[in-house]
C-alpha cells in the first residue's frame, strides 16, 4: 500500500548553457517520494545528483518538468522553502556561517520563518552578547537531538569536529520539521567511524519523525544500509530503480552491475575493485541510442540506434535493451 506522496518530480529536463553547447545536466527524470521513505540516488560524478538537489529546492531553473511537494508545485522561490525541505550538503564547514554560535545557526530557519525561537527571539542576535543570551528550550532540544551537549550552543563551528558540524547542519534541516529532507554526500566529507554515526542518526531522525529523505551519494555501501529504494542516475538519466535489497542481489542493468561491482567490500578487502572501463562521453554531444552504449559490456546494435524505454516488472523499472 502507498502512503502520501511528499515529492513528485515528472520528466525534470535541467540543460546548463556552457562554452561550445549545452550540458543536459537531467533529461527526462521522474520519480516520487512517499512519507517516511528513505530514496538513494547514486550514480557517478557528474551525473546530475546535485542538479536533481537544486531543482526540488528551487534553486536551478528547468527546461522542462514539474516538481511538486505535498501536492503545491515548486515555484522557484526558496524562501518558505526550510518549512517543506530541509537541507544537508556535503560540507559542514561550507554550509554553515563561521561567524554564528551553533544555537543561532540552528534557530535561524525559525526566524526566518518567522517562528522567532532561540537566541533570535529579541532580535538582539546582532549584538555582541549574543554569547551571554539564554537560548530556548528549543534549540536546547534540537541540540540534544543531534547528538550533541547542551555546552556546544554557545562554540562557533571551528571549535566542532567535522562530524559535530554535521550534526549541527543537520539540526538546522530537521528545525522546522520538513516533510522531506535532501541529504547531498553528507557523510563523504566525514572519516568511516563518523560516517556509521551521521547514518544511524538519520535513521533515528526518520522513525522519530516520519519525515522522507531523498539522499545522494556515490557510496553504494552507505545506501544499502540506509534507502528503501534506489534510483540509479547514468548522465542525467534514472536507468534503474527498485527496492535497495533488490537492486544489491539482482542488478538488471549492466551500469548498475558494473557499479555494485567497482564498490570496495569486505570480502574484497585484499584487491582493488574493477574500475568501471571507458570514460564517460562528452555530456555536451547529443547521444541517439542507449547513453552507456559506448561502455556497456552487453551492448547490442539496437543501443546504439535505439533510446531504451522503461521496463517495469513489480517495483523495478530498467530501461536497457539487454538486460542482466
Ligand atoms: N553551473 C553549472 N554550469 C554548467 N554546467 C554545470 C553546472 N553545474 C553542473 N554542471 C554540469 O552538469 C552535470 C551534472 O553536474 P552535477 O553537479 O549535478 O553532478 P553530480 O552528480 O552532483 O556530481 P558529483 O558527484 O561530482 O557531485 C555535469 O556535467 C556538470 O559539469
Ligand atoms: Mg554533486
Amino acid at each position: 500500500m502507498k502512503t502520501e506522496t511528499i515529492l513528485s518530480i515528472e520528466n525534470l529536463s535541467v540543460t546548463y548553457k556552457v562554452q561550445g553547447g549545452e550540458v543536459r545536466a537531467l533529461d527526462g527524470v521522474s520519480l516520487e517520494i512517499h512519507k517516511g521513505e528513505i530514496v538513494a540516488v547514486v550514480g557517478e560524478s557528474g551525473c546530475g545528483k546535485t542538479t536533481l538537489a537544486k531543482a526540488v529546492l528551487g534553486l536551478q531553473p528547468t527546461s522542462t518538468g514539474n516538481i511538486t511537494l505535498m501536492g503545491d508545485p515548486i515555484t522557484g522561490t526558496t524562501r518558505d522553502m526550510g518549512t517543506k525541505v530541509g537541507m544537508v550538503w556535503q560540507d559542514p564547514y561550507a554550509s554553515l556561517n563561521p561567524r554564528w554560535t551553533i544555537a543561532r545557526s540552528m534557530s535561524e530557519p525559525a526566524y526566518l520563518a518567522g517562528q522567532s525561537w532561540g537566541p533570535f527571539n529579541s532580535r538582539r542576535h546582532a549584538k555582541r552578547n549574543l554569547r551571554e543570551q539564554t537560548f530556548s528550550t528549543n534549540t536546547d532540544e534540537l541540540i540534544k537531538e543531534v547528538g550533541l551537549d547542551s555546552r556546544f550552543a554557545d562554540r562557533f563551528p571551528h571549535e566542532l569536529s567535522g562530524g559535530q558540524r554535521q550534526r549541527v547542519a543537520i539540526g538546522r534541516a530537521i528545525s522546522l520539521e520538513p516533510p522531506l529532507i535532501i541529504c547531498d554526500e553528507p557523510t563523504s566529507a566525514l572519516d568511516l567511524s563518523i560516517r556509521a554515526q551521521i547514518l544511524n542518526l538519520l535513521k533515528d531522525i526518520r522513525a522519530e519523525k516520519g519525515c522522507a529523505f531523498l539522499y545522494i551519494s556515490h557510496d553504494l555501501t552507505t545506501v544499502r544500509f540506509l534507502a528503501d529504494r534506489i534510483m540509479v542516475m547514468y548522465m542525467g538519466r534514472i536507468v534503474e530503480s527498485g527496492p535497495t535489497e533488490e537492486i544489491f542481489s539482482n542488478p538488471k542493468h549492466p551500469y548498475t552491475k558494473a557499479l555494485l561491482e567497482s564498490a570496495p567490500s569486505l570480502d574484497k578487502i585484499m584487491f582493488l575493485p574493477e574500475p568501471l572501463e571507458g570514460e564517460l562521453p562528452d555530456p555536451k554531444i547529443r547521444i541517439q541510442g542507449c547513453r552507456f552504449a559506448s561502455r556497456c559490456v552487453r551492448k547490442i546494435d539496437r543501443c546504439i540506434t535505439e533510446d531504451p524505454q522503461a521496463t517495469i516488472t513489480g517495483e523495478r523499472t530498467v530501461f536497457c535493451h539487454n538486460p542482466n
